[in-house]
């Protein structure tokens, strides 16, 4: 085997391996839910272009529509301390396999990160999708410009 080949195999076997640890960084995340109303614990990921991971968990409140979503907590905390590119987003939630972003959630990362994939887990294998097929018709800054 040529050696661009072997670089190339141990390339994507290190990408999978790092999905792998995204994975488990958005399980440890769920842990940490405050999901005393609704009981569903979600965690997430977020893997920055600099190889930091910002992780994130639902946060709910009393009064509920103060309630913030896991992928939401991971992209504000990554964008407050300055970190804008981003690479991919882990989602996990405990009761139920493979569960998508709402749509809110979409409409954030559409604004923020509309080339993010995202990474939907069973705690063991994954579904991966681009942010545009979860939300391929989407509302943006364009559409606030008035002169068009
Ligand atoms: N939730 C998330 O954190 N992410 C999702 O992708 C779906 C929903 C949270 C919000 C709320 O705390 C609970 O799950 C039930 O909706």
């Amino acid at each position: 085997m040529c050696l661009l080949s072997s670089f190339f195999i141990l390339l994507i076997l290190m990408t999978k391996i790092s999905y792998h640890d995204l994975i488990k960084e958005a399980i440890v995340a769920s842990k940490n839910a405050k999901a005393n109303y609704s009981n569903f614990k979600v965690g997430a990921s977020l893997l920055t272009a600099s190889g930091i991971v910002f992780t994130g968990c639902n946060i709910e409140c009393s009064s509920y529509g103060l309630t913030i979503c896991a992928e939401r907590v991971a992209i504000y905390k990554a964008l407050s301390e300055g970190q804008d590119e981003f690479v991919a987003l882990a989602i996990y939630a405990e009761e139920k396999a493979f569960c998508p972003p709402c749509g809110a959630c979409l409409q954030v990362i559409n604004d923020y990160a509309r080339d993010l994939k995202i990474l939907l887990t069973d705690g063991n294998n994954f579904k991966e999708y681009l942010m545009s097929e979860l939300l391929p018709i989407a509302f943006n800054v364009n559409y606030l410009n008035h002169d068009d």
